[in-house]
């Protein structure tokens, strides 16, 4: 599949046999979403969201980006979290990453400054480094790769956890429950690796007063 041509064609051959399987599919929901999860994972061509839970049209609610992060001063992220939390108000958040990441392996060396804007957003993944660099600096390179992967999902679903909007929730009736996983390309397969509710200790220093 090259041609953008290509992509059209096989959207409408889509859209007809969704039609044939229920005529009115797409009437029924273009009417509302109702979303219980907002879907938070990396970019990668390879890590297509939907399909790896074999998730419909109108059950998640998505964001990607390189290395599945959320970023404090990022208010593509947070508005879509706000949305997701305080108007679709969805059950759960999860945050998908994924072993063998281009963005955190990228964040292990050297950067070039040609690509600065990218660089910039991989600086929060050396972050992340700098703060297990005690777990990680004397693991081989490929345990190297996978441990940070795994340690950045967890530090994102902390961030989400930092934010007064899941803080927010957390007090009311919703109580959305936080989730890091991270999916195997070799085999297909999610992993869970850290859950968090509205029970969660989270360290004071971020905590909103009200
Ligand atoms: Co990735």
């Amino acid at each position: 599949m090259q041609e953008p041509a290509k992509l059209l064609l096989e959207n409408k051959a889509w859209s007809e046999d969704m039609v044939a399987k229920d005529p009115g599919y797409f009437m029924s929901l273009a009417k509302e979403q109702n979303p219980q999860f907002l879907w938070i994972g990396c970019s990668d061509s390879r890590v297509p969201a939907e399909t790896i839970i074999n998730a419909q049209p109108g059950e998640i609610f998505v964001h990607r980006n390189i290395a599945n992060q959320v970023i404090s001063t990022d208010f593509n992220c947070l508005s879509v979290l706000q949305y997701a939390i305080s108007v679709l108000k969805v059950k759960h958040v999860i945050v998908c990453g994924h072993y063998g990441c281009g963005g955190v392996k990228a964040a292990l060396q050297p950067q070039k400054s040609d690509l600065f804007i990218a660089n910039q957003w991989l600086v929060h993944i050396k972050d992340v480094y700098r703060l297990n660099q005690d777990e990680l600096e004397f693991l081989a390179m490929e345990k190297k790769v996978d441990r940070l992967i795994e340690l950045n999902i967890i530090e994102q679903v902390y961030r989400l956890a930092h934010t007064p909007i899941v803080q927010y929730a957390w007090k009311t009736d919703q109580k959305p429950t936080l989730h890091g996983w991270v999916y195997g390309l070799e085999n297909g397969l999610i992993n869970e690796l850290i859950t968090l509710d509205h029970y969660t200790r989270i360290n004071p220093i971020y905590k909103y007063a009200d």
